[in-house]
């Protein structure tokens, strides 16, 4: 076991020394074409022999108690199986690594809730006969309206405490320029183009769940708890996962269900939430109200900083967004106040969501900033340079590495910045109001502990094991990067096996923490390798050269294959966080730049181009970073023009839980969108020296494009999305 706790910044010897020139290279996805052909199997698409099929059977109140369940409607259906509503382990809600599921007790805590599911020979025939079961309700009246509901400040929700620094009031009182504005955001849902589904079954008393989850390792736990079992009787496969976006980072209520009905009928059971069943089923990012103050002397340097944010959660959810998040370490300014209050509602679940926190808290902080620059008559770039700290103005902690200002300088240059009017409303093509605008974007980077094994099969390949998925990400490509540079192996000559939680435990896809602490696990896991091939070399570890499958050291050389011809080499590869992790104030930051042209007559709102420069440490692959950087763009422009979870105040309903109505970007309201990197090595955040990517990308970019859309028509819109009928 090669293992390094994150004590101080370190990196692995092999790492350097490898010569592959794989790692960075931007190597297209090894399941990419397996993927869009149907070759990658999905959780519902396990038919293991006689599997039977689940549909849920959602409330159809907002608020109250299941009084009875008559199912003999459904039960008399063909092919019907069973119908089941009373057992306690059936969860009310979702659960997660932290949060045992809530279990069923017949309370309906939200529309469209699980309250009992049918299990039938085939897919239609569940489904219709969902409709026929009879649930009977007492009622009461809900809380469907955020706003309406009054905000609790202590509430212990969310891992964000609530931070006062120095005198914010006096500081405001003080200030020769102040801003004190709100901004709010609406639900949004994660959208995953595959839904949430599992496929569960039963043999000899263990359970193997096939589902489409972000973590693995933690989803075992859940599942195992939720079901009253020891989690050695569970086994998690999540190999494909086709796309998670926050959304699949807990264990539902689905998942559960499956395993139940194949333990009823005592034979594999599937089950996949509709689109519209997901918005209810599933979490979404909760509604938010953002109180940004800003204290400011003329020249533009901060005194103060408030973000007082309300975000919603209902009676059973676990979680708080963390709007201020990713403000905490952006300004300096001595007087500094952040809190996230809580709404009780009688909604579905909130939920971590595309980068929780950053993506809307960076709408209010950096429009806010936009505001101020054009109050005091400095440029954006430049107010925000005159308030770049030199420590995490909020903890005092050292900065690990924080390249924001290069991403500025980088991004003005290559956007164009300066053919920026300032004057709003000044820039015209024909109809067309033309407008540019920039945000910071900065995403906190997490070390989390992950495991990863490597083994030199007899013949010479690789294999790499880890319970880490690939949501969409590229894991499986850049493991097998790192493997292949450091044993020096072609990419053909390296197997990844992902998402099984037989394997060792990673920190699974989330919280952009998936790539940076796999990676290290492996590389780690290859570092054992190469101690076990100096061995049988006869040399140091730190002499070993490999590349193209020939290993040499000390004038020495030997092919990789003739070293492990009788027996193969496993390495095992273990990363945690430790004191260096904890002394540091760690990040990935970026520039967003947008510009936008606004038709004066109808309002309409199209993006004309987009530009990130991105500080991420290490670049693991050019290309699957690009692929996230920009997607997290694209969808920083969807939640800043069209995204819109409505509620339908009067019952707690979503008015819009379908793609028909909720917007998410198509292909044809994204324009030309570019990115770059800045990468310097950030060897404190974990040994292969990567911060996080994957929600960087919308981090700021919604901010961006609501500042262009003030630059082209001096209409500033603090209510997120901006759509065309705020404009006129
Ligand atoms: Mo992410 S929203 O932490 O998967």
């Amino acid at each position: 076991m090669a293992e390094m706790v994150m004590d101080q910044a370190q990196r692995p010897g092999g790492l350097d020394r490898a010569e592959q020139g794989l790692l960075g290279a931007p190597v297209p996805r090894w399941e990419g074409a397996a993927k869009v052909t149907g070759a990658a199997p999905y959780a519902y698409e396990q038919s293991p022999p006689g599997t039977v099929y689940v549909a849920i059977v959602p409330a159809a109140i907002g608020r109250g108690q299941v009084t009875g369940v008559d199912a003999g409607g459904a039960e008399a259906l063909p092919g019907v199986l069973a119908v089941i509503h009373d057992d306690p382990r059936m969860p009310a809600g979702e659960g997660n690594s932290r949060a045992k599921p809530q279990p069923n007790t017949g309370r309906v805590y939200h529309y469209g809730q699980a309250v009992a599911m049918v299990v039938a020979e085939d897919g239609e025939v569940a489904r219709a006969a969902a409709r026929l079961v009879q649930v009977r309700y007492e009622e009461t009246p809900g809380r469907f309206d955020v706003e309406k509901q009054a905000p609790i400040r202590e509430h212990g929700l969310g891992f964000l405490p609530a931070i006062d620094k120095g005198d914010l009031d006096a500081a405001m009182a003080a200030a020769e320029v102040t801003l004190d504005e709100t901004y709010t955001t609406p639900v949004h849902f994660p959208a995953a183009l595959e839904p949430h589904a599992t496929t569960a079954w039963w043999e000899d008393g263990q359970l193997t769940v096939r589902t489409s989850n972000q973590i693995a390792g933690a989803a075992r736990k859940t599942i195992a708890t939720a079901l009253g079992i020891e989690a050695s009787r569970v086994r998690v496969l999540a190999p494909f996962v086709g796309g998670g976006f926050g959304g699949k980072t807990g264990v539902g209520p689905e998942a559960v269900y499956a395993a139940i009905a194949a333990e009823r009928v005592g034979r594999p059971a599937k089950v996949v939430l509709s689109r519209r069943q997901t918005a209810y089923v599933a979490h979404h990012r909760s509604h938010t109200t953002q109180r940004i103050r800003l204290a400011a002397g003329r020249d533009g340097r901060l005194s103060g900083i408030g973000h007082e944010s309300v975000a919603a959660q209902n009676e059973i959810g676990e979680f708080l967004e963390p709007v201020p998040f990713g403000t905490l370490p952006l300004y300096a300014g001595e007087n500094r106040r952040f809190r996230t209050d809580l709404v009780r509602v009688d909604l579905p679940a909130t939920g971590a969501v595309r980068a929780p926190g950053e993506a809307v808290g960076t709408f209010g902080v950096e429009c806010a900033m936009d505001e101020l620059a054009h109050r005091l008559g400095i440029d954006p770039i430049e107010l925000r340079r005159r308030n770049e700290p030199e420590v995490d103005p909020t903890n005092g902690k050292p900065f690990t590495t924080r390249r924001l200002l290069d991403c500025y300088t980088q991004g003005a240059t290559r956007f164009g910045w300066e053919r920026r009017d300032a004057t709003p409303g000044s820039v015209r093509d024909g109809e067309w109001l033309i407008g540019m605008g920039m945000a910071a974007a900065l995403r906190g980077n997490f070390t989390v502990e992950a495991q990863a094994r490597v083994r030199l099969e007899v013949g010479g390949r690789a294999v790499i094991e880890t319970d880490m998925t690939d949501i969409g990400t590229g894991t499986y490509t850049i493991l097998a990067q790192v493997a292949g540079d450091m044993l020096g192996l072609p990419m053909t000559a390296i197997d990844v096996r992902l998402g099984d939680s037989d394997f060792p435990a990673s920190a699974g896809s989330g919280g952009s923490f998936g790539a940076g602490s796999s990676a290290a696990a492996v590389a780690l896991a290859c570092e054992d390798v190469l101690a076990e091939l100096a061995l049988r070399m006869n040399a140091a570890p730190e002499d070993l050269r490999l590349k193209g499958g020939q290993v040499s050291a000390g004038g020495r050389s030997a092919a990789l294959a003739d070293l492990v011809r009788d027996k193969a080499v496993e390495g095992h590869g273990r990363m945690a966080p430790g004191k260096v992790s904890r002394a540091t104030s760690q990040a990935s930051h970026g520039a967003q730049f947008a510009e936008v042209a606004v038709n004066a007559v109808t309002g309409e709102i199209r993006v004309r181009r987009m530009l990130g420069v991105f500080d991420i440490g290490r670049v693991l692959n050019r290309r699957t970073a690009q692929n996230q950087a920009v997607g997290g763009m694209v969808w920083g422009l969807a939640y800043a023009l069209s995204e819109d979870g409505v509620v339908d105040t009067r019952d707690g309903r979503f008015v819009n839980p379908d793609f028909g109505e909720y917007h998410v970007a198509v292909n044809a309201d994204v324009p030309q969108i570019e990115c770059e990197f800045i990468e310097e090595v950030d060897d404190a955040a974990n040994p292969v020296g990567a911060k996080g990517v994957g929600e960087l990308g919308i981090s700021g970019a919604g901010a961006a494009v609501a500042n262009a859309i003030f630059n082209a028509t001096g209409v500033r819109v603090r209510d997120f999305p901006v759509t065309l009928d705020k404009l006129l």
